[in-house]
């Protein structure tokens, strides 16, 4: 049984990819500093595997502490979600990310030189591509100057992966997410943001259930159908199995270059009021909302050309949009009782 390294596994997409991990047959080590997440999260994977992940709290910026863990454990491949990765907060704290980014990254990439440890799967991000000129988005669009320090971390982050796999025998795949949405079937893990959600369908569903008395529209006069911005909104669960397909692939050798990167998203853009109307639709829930002036950075549209990661991972989303959207509310039900 091969035993994977999930760094940032009490995370929303971590978690869900450590869930997909244990019920393909591999063993879990997660690490995670907390700084973004719950320790109850171990447990709610537990509950919908059986098995506990092992858990280590480490902070990867701290190198005594990295190298500390692998002296301790054997790792036959990593899974690094570990970042910071609010888009707007990068701009106010662009030190604290890439020390946290680009510092962790770069430590863990060390440990695996020097213990000869291969597979590495990263958690990138389709904001490498800025606004693409061309959609739907291939991994062969150009990467434009990045909007943020958050999406510089990303392009940075596959820059130094790339000069490790050619220096040190190291395989690797970058997966570049659209935007991940919704939660396990369980509704025992899901989207927990910390504070006022950044992000639109945890917006959506804290409006629908009272949390929020309204959500805002950045923006209507996007050169889209409706005048709303689109994007690729990917089912969390989609998302998580694309990291296992990765993984086999280096696992199994089957990876032509020793680093590849594809785009993990459905294929399809939806705008904002496309999402409004889905999630109503879906839920029976109405939606009280506004539309106020663009938010900086945000782009018109973004969704993913997914020829390649089907072919070549042999993957590709099954879930619709509106269970996505529909599991991103029972997740909210839950946690509104919980707290009730
Ligand atoms: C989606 C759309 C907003 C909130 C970001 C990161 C990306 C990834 C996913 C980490 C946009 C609109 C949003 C609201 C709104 N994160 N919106 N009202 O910006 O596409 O991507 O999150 O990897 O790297 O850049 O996602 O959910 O913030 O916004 O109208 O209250 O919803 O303008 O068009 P985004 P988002």
């Amino acid at each position: 049984m091969k035993t994977i390294l999930v760094t940032g596994g009490l995370g929303f997409i971590g978690s869900h990819t450590v869930v997909e991990l244990q019920n393909s047959g591999f063993k879990v080590i997660v690490i995670d500093n907390l700084s973004n997440s719950r320790i109850e999260v171990l447990d709610s994977i537990t509950k919908i595997t059986g098995t506990k992940p092992n858990f280590h709290k480490v902070d990867l910026r701290n190198k005594k502490e990295v190298k500390n863990f692998f002296d301790l454990n054997i790792i036959d491949g990593i899974i690094h979600f570990a970042a910071f990765k609010a888009v707007g907060e990068s701009v106010e704290k662009p030190l604290e990310y890439y020390e946290n980014n680009i510092g962790s990254l770069v430590y863990l990439l060390q440990e695996m030189r020097d213990r000869n440890i291969d597979n590495f799967i990263f958690s990138s991000s389709c904001t490498v591509y800025g606004q693409a000129d061309k959609l739907p988005i291939t991994e062969n669009a150009p990467i434009k100057p990045a909007e943020s320090p958050y999406g510089n971390t990303k392009q940075i982050g596959e820059e130094i992966i790339k000069d490790s796999c050619n220096a040190h025998k190291l395989n690797a795949i970058a997966l570049r997410y659209f935007n991940p949405i919704g939660a396990h079937e369980s509704i025992e893990i899901g989207e927990l943001p910390l504070g006022i959600p950044q992000n639109l369908i945890p917006y959506v569903t804290q409006t629908a259930a009272g949390i929020r008395s309204q959500l805002s529209i950045f923006g209507d006069d996007y050169e889209t159908p409706d005048g709303t911005a689109i994007r690729d909104y990917i089912h969390v669960v989609d998302l998580a199995k694309a990291h296992i397909a990765a993984l086999k692939r280096l696992l199994n050798k089957d990876n032509e270059n020793n680093f590849e990167y594809y785009n993990i998203g459905t294929g399809k853009g939806s705008s904002v009021l496309e999402i409004i109307t889905a999630f109503q639709n879906s839920t029976g829930k109405i939606l009280n909302y506004k539309t106020v002036e663009r938010r900086t950075g945000d782009v018109t549209a973004a969704y993913a050309d997914t020829t390649i990661a089907n072919e070549k991972l042999n993957w590709k989303t099954e879930k619709t949009l509106e269970e996505a959207l529909r599991s991103a509310w029972n997740w909210q039900e839950k946690q509104s009782n919980n707290h009730s």
